[in-house]
């Protein structure tokens, strides 16, 4: 299939060589450092085209999507907006879809979405502005659908569609097994995808379970379109998309038949794709230290054995003759793979006083380290690295425990009201506070944010959970830090944008304790979730610092959340733990009991924070195992962060 696209605007998208690498792939992409700046990118190109119909006198007709991928995209196009002129009275938007039944007030409708990112900001004429209407009735439904689909046509069409991906591959809201030819109409939404949107509607039982979608066949009738996959989250689904088979399983393969169609993606997105995971496959390739792990610990899985019994056979059956050329043999290569994963395990994660280290992760001196263990929320600290934050504190080195959020919005009204009517029943003066606050929470209405009393009681009950577990680890209450870090406080599921303010009490720890390590949640996962904002906070404050003489000292190593682990190539630190430490990380995590037996946002992965832990700890020591290293219960992994 030819890939080349229609528009000359895509000129901008082009790195040089793009297509000599496009074996596996049916749809045009590219993929960008950032999600920010692919944002501006894909603004740009909108705005082109809005002023060149508006040179010709014509009107431009987009087709928009919500959710989180296009949000950058619609800011950029408000800030052109403000800064540069660009007027929107040339153009008429259709939205892709809305939820049913839905008001339009409602802060989780599409309709509500729409306004607050782009059109309450820009000078659209209100009548210009198509969103399916999530208050229609059952019955008119029909007609109105039918009615949407010939004001789109009356329009002349789309000129270009804005798209994101659903995890089931749903473009618009087109689910799996919707057709090829279907046009505007009500679709049931897939559990996946009621999972995905729970943490906005605070539960899975508030999400609606239709929704009004165009239809692939409209999406498909556009001149032009562009899909945005933000995240690691997506990369699994845009594998399938663009290298697949089409399918109605995978309803957005059906945009391999389009052809003016552009994926843009940043790298997490593209990971996935077989020229990013498995170059060899592809191409020739520059074989860095880091891929050449990659490529020999992804060979041991694919033929199923153990670093040291790789043949020179295994190596050239798989795409890496070269490889094996530039090495010489698999006999040199398979020792100086083995050598390298070897080197990344310690028990030692502060370093081994006295020992040489010249192959261990971390430096021998000085003995006694300061080390400061930063946590999104009050519990990753024990869920991600209890294991190692143990042996930190035992292994006698200064650990202080910065919780950056108070992660009040996480303690659900039930919790709340359990301490708010003890407190009542057992206070003396403060009686009536709290069986005040408990008539706050009893009293609330779904989609109402707490008020302050209530948020600051969710956050107290969190700071003595969090307290329980640093004591039981043996940490000095004055060398936990709540933060409390502004961005998060709004009471919502939406934060704030980062700011100095959260830098600066970042900064001020880090001046104060003036760490020799510093471990931190390396989570890019969810492109805009708590965790994300955390860790850039972070590298923004090393940012500020790297000039103070203390920094030359501290090396930063991260970790990840609950939810995805390195890659084995990716892996510098991998801290081993016993049955018995396995046992202790558990009991640790127990004291977080507001997160205990269900949790406020728990998306499709059923599982409790400690048995997902467990279960990922134990799976990296199996990978160990079955690259032929020694075989431990449960693992802990980090990557170096130089900055
Ligand atoms: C939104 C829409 C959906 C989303 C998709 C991805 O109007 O139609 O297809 O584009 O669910 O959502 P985010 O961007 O939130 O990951």
């Amino acid at each position: 299939m030819d890939l080349q696209v229609k528009d000359s605007a895509l000129i901008k998208y082009e790195p040089a060589g793009k297509f000599e690498e496009t074996r596996f792939e049916k749809i045009h992409n590219i993929s960008f450092q950032n999600a920010t700046d692919a944002s501006i990118i894909v603004a740009q190109e909108i705005a082109d085209l809005i002023r060149s119909k508006e040179a010709a006198g014509e009107k431009c007709v987009l087709g928009l999507a919500t959710g989180s991928s296009p949000i950058n995209v619609y800011a950029e196009l408000v800030r052109m907006h403000q800064e540069e002129g660009l007027s929107f009275k040339n153009v008429i938007t259709f939205n892709l879809d809305e939820y049913w039944p839905m008001d339009k007030s409602d802060v989780q409708s599409y309709h509500y979405f729409m306004h607050e990112h782009l059109f309450n900001h820009v000078d659209i004429p209100a009548e210009q502005v198509n969103i399916p209407d999530g208050t229609i009735a059952q019955e008119e439904i029909k007609s109105f659908c039918i009615a949407y689909e010939d004001k789109i046509k009356a329009a002349g069409g789309l000129d270009f569609q804005l798209l994101g991906i659903g995890r089931t591959g749903h473009i618009g809201f087109n689910e799996p097994g919707s057709h090829f030819n279907s046009g505007t109409r009500m679709i049931t939404l897939d559990y996946l995808t009621r999972a995905d949107a729970s943490g906005a509607f605070r539960g899975l039982s508030n999400v609606p379970k239709k929704a009004i979608t165009m239809g692939i066949n409209t999406v498909l009738s556009a001149k032009r379109i562009v899909l945005l996959g933000w995240g690691q989250n997506k990369a699994e689904i845009l594998k399938e998309t663009i290298e697949g088979e089409i399918s109605s399983h995978v309803p957005a393969t059906y945009l391999q038949e389009h052809e003016n169609t552009t994926f843009v993606l940043d790298d997490a997105a593209a990971s996935e794709l077989t020229r990013v995971k498995t170059p060899w496959l592809v191409g020739t390739c520059d074989w860095t230290k880091e891929l050449t792990a990659k490529a020999v610990f992804w060979l041991c899985q694919k033929v199923n054995k153990t670093i040291l019994s790789l043949t020179d056979k295994d190596y050239n059956d798989n795409g890496m003759s070269d490889l094996l050329a530039l090495q010489g043999s698999a006999y040199n290569l398979n020792i100086e793979m083995f050598n390298k994963l070897q080197h990344t395990i310690t028990g030692w994660p502060g370093g081994k006083p006295g020992a040489d280290d010249t192959n261990r992760p971390e430096r021998a001196e000085p003995a006694k380290k300061r080390v400061i263990i930063f946590s999104p929320h009050p519990d990753d600290d024990v869920i991600s690295m209890g294991g190692t934050f143990d042996r930190l504190v035992e292994q006698g080195h200064e650990v202080h425990i910065a919780y950056q959020t108070s992660g009040n919005i996480a303690v659900s009204d039930h919790e709340a009201l359990k301490f708010a009517e003890v407190a009542a029943q057992i206070g003396n003066g403060d009686r009536e506070k709290f069986a005040a606050i408990a008539e706050q929470i009893k009293n609330k209405q779904r989609n109402e944010i707490d008020p302050v009393e209530v948020r600051q009681l969710k956050g107290i009950i969190r700071r003595c959970e969090s307290l329980g577990a640093t004591r039981f680890e043996g940490v000095p209450d004055e060398q936990v830090h709540f933060l409390d870090l502004p961005f998060y406080e709004t009471g919502g599921i939406k934060k704030n944008p980062m700011s100095q303010d959260d830098v600066d009490i970042v900064n001020d720890l880090i001046a104060t304790v003036k760490p020799h390590q510093i471990y931190a949640a390396g989570d890019l996962a969810d492109p805009h979730g708590t965790h994300k904002v955390c860790l850039n906070i972070i590298f923004e404050s090393l940012e500020q610092l790297k000039s103070e003489s203390y920094m030359n000292d501290c090396w930063v190593w991260l970790y990840r959340g609950a939810w995805h682990e390195f890659e084995m190539h990716e892996i510098e630190m991998a801290v081993p733990m016993s049955p018995d430490q396995v046992l202790k990380k558990r009991q640790a995590i127990f004291y977080h009991q507001s997160q205990k037996d269900g949790v406020m946002f728990q998306g499709e992965d059923l599982r409790e924070f400690w048995v997902r832990a467990e279960d990922r700890n134990k799976e990296t020591a199996g990978k160990y195992r079955a690259l032929g290293l020694a075989e431990y219960a449960a693992m802990e992994a980090f990557m170096r962060y130089h900055f």
